[in-house]
């Protein structure tokens, strides 16, 4: 193929702006696949993408149209794959920045777009969603050419349902984004934007290939990571692998390893030859994944250990960011804490371990990794925060940043909207504060964070007592400021939650020995066949077996029954 006809970009855009459906739009134009065989959405292709309607893994696309070759990579909206964005806008030298007409611009696209820029690309501004009454055409037009520093008349309009201006597009993109350039390297080097791992053929990755040729029975090494592979297969990627000869410089293909886990060929690493010289310099911008949520699982049935210990074993063959590690607990017997990069991330893994592999889970509050310094002083993650929202609801919010300990950096106006830049510790925002802010802007503001260092924190060790013994998986840092209350709500909370039992129960929160607040449940009788009437074995016998069956569910403190759900509600903030 020759370069100059060949265009790669990308689209940035927050969740549900309608990404997928105008790659589906593109993908029909170019008659890259049959439109009654259009399935919707056909760049997401997880099930459970699909049920959320979220993109988690990006999915290339090569397109041909009139001439020239389209590559579309597929980006991730959400917050926690964002390492995943910034690799994919390294593959490409442009971006489509669309923007729901109905929400107008969103924090995190604010940071995506940051990234874009800082990538060099060329950015082209779209309104999408202007079929609808509600749309908001021109207030997002301001907004947008505002936040890309460009001409209004720079700003397109469509809409990717009806397919309304989408062809227009498609032109726009092939006179604006330049062709790719070359890397300037003579040995060949190619980036790792995204991989996976088939049960077949082993780890596929998806590259950029930046500098010279790869070609099919090469052996190559993955820089970083220090493995070689010999390419077993290459090419192109048109909806499915197309094989080909060689990936010439410019172009996004694929390359089937020997590999058999991402992590020996991860999202960043560098594709180069097996022995490259002494002064090969990799492409820039690597990064380990760092997991920064950490949960404990324990199956409901403890039986159930090893199952879990290779469901995930299974899951990190695809994902190289999980990490986790043996644990045990007096409540749930052994289980496993696992990183992730947030809790979108651990939601899904959650998922997908109950549904393809059958278990039934137990998962304990999330928490951020804090660390002790020698001096016995707390150090926990911090994180740039940056809100978007109308200017209407700045005041409630400012009073709930002050509540979880921001420190405020900036504040921006644009047309109808203010971005508040704060730094925050990561425990305050992980959890619930997404549907805060959500709630406090009736549903307009929006979040994006990044995980800066670790600071120094007033932290206490909150231990919670249920009948008198220490539940482990309660137990939290918090600061010190807040401890007080902290303590109170959590043991209301545990009050509300934990059933009563046919004793009665305790519940103490408890600051180095030191009781800071206490309630108590008071004692139920539960006798389920004292109903029944004469001498019914078999009624009885079925009852039993019942109650049995919805016990499989509790899990147990000491002497009490309590319901799984507990240990992640009662972190929540209030
Ligand atoms: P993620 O994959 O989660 O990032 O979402 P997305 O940006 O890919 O959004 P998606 O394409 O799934 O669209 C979200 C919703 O908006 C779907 O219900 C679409 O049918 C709808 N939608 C997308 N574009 C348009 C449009 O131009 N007009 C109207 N009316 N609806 C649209």
């Amino acid at each position: 193929m020759n370069k100059e006809l060949v265009r790669n970009f990308c689209i940035i855009s927050h969740i549900d702006h309608g990404k997928s459906t105008l790659a589906d739009r593109f993908l029909e134009l170019t008659e890259t696949v049959d439109p009654r065989k259009m399935k919707n959405q056909l760049l997401d292709s997880m099930d459970l993408e699909r049920e959320k309607g979220i993109t988690i893994k990006l999915t290339p696309a090569t397109m041909k149209y009139k001439n020239y070759q389209l590559n579309l990579i597929d980006t991730p909206g959400h917050v926690d794959f964002s390492y995943e964005v910034s690799r994919s806008l390294e593959a490409v030298e442009g971006a489509i920045l669309l923007v729901d007409a109905t929400q107008g611009i969103q924090a995190q696209t604010l940071n995506n777009l940051e990234l874009a820029r800082r990538a060099g690309l060329v950015i082209i501004p779209v309104i999408n969603k202007i079929d609808l009454s509600e749309a908001r055409v021109e207030e997002t037009a301001l907004e947008i050419a505002e936040v890309a520093t460009c001409d209004l008349d720079e700003v397109k309009f469509i809409s990717a349902k009806t397919g309304e201006n989408v062809e227009d597009l498609l032109k726009t993109i092939i006179e604006k984004i330049p062709s790719p350039q070359t890397g300037g390297s003579k040995t060949p080097r190619a980036l790792v934007f995204d991989s996976y791992y088939d049960d077949f053929r082993g780890v596929v990755v998806f590259v950029r290939v930046t500098d010279g040729v790869f070609r099919k029975g090469e052996k190559v090494s993955f820089f970083r990571q220090g493995t070689t592979s010999a390419i077993s297969d290459l090419g192109e990627i048109s909806l499915g692998l197309k094989s080909t000869e060689e990936l010439t410089e410019g172009s996004i293909g694929f390359i089937v390893t020997t590999l058999k886990d991402v992590s020996q060929a991860r999202v960043g690493d560098t594709v180069c030859p097996e022995k490259p010289l002494s002064d090969f310099e990799p492409l820039p911008g690597y990064k380990e994944p760092r997991p920064v949520v950490f949960a404990e699982f324990f199956c409901a049935d403890s039986n159930q250990y090893n199952d879990l210990r290779e469901a995930l074993a299974k899951l990190k063959l695809s994902d190289a960011s999980l990490l986790f590690e043996p644990t045990s607990s007096g409540a749930f017997g052994f289980g496993l804490k696992i990183g992730f990069l947030g809790l979108l991330h651990l939601e899904i893994i959650k998922e997908r371990l109950e549904r393809e592999f059958n278990l039934e889970l137990i998962v304990t509050t999330p928490r951020v990794d804090v660390k002790k310094t020698k001096e016995g002083q707390y150090l926990e993650p911090w994180a740039k925060v940056e809100i978007l929202l109308p200017k209407e609801y700045v005041g409630e919010v400012l009073g709930l940043l002050q509540s979880r300990r921001g420190v405020q950096k900036n504040i921006r106006h644009l047309e109808e909207k203010t971005i508040l830049e704060y730094d925050a510790p990561l425990s305050e925002i992980i959890v619930d504060f997404y549907d805060k802010i959500k709630s406090a802007t009736s549903g307009y503001g929006s979040v994006n964070y990044e995980v800066m260092e670790d600071r120094i924190g007033d932290l206490v060790q909150l231990d919670i007592l249920v009948a008198e013994e220490k539940v482990e998986a309660f137990s939290q840092l918090v600061y010190h400021g807040f401890v007080e209350k902290i303590a109170k709500n959590k043991v209301l909370k545990l009050k509300e939650l934990i059933p009563k039992q046919n004793f009665e129960v305790k519940i103490q929160a408890v600051v180095g020995g030191r009781i800071l607040a206490s309630e108590r449940i008071a004692p139920y009788r539960k006798d389920v066949t004292a109903k029944l009437y004469g001498g019914d074995v078999t009624r009885k016998k079925k009852l039993l077996e019942k109650q049995k069956k919805g016990k499989r569910k509790m899990a147990r403190i000491g002497k009490v029954e309590l319901p799984t759900n507990v240990f992640i509600e009662v972190l929540k903030h209030e």
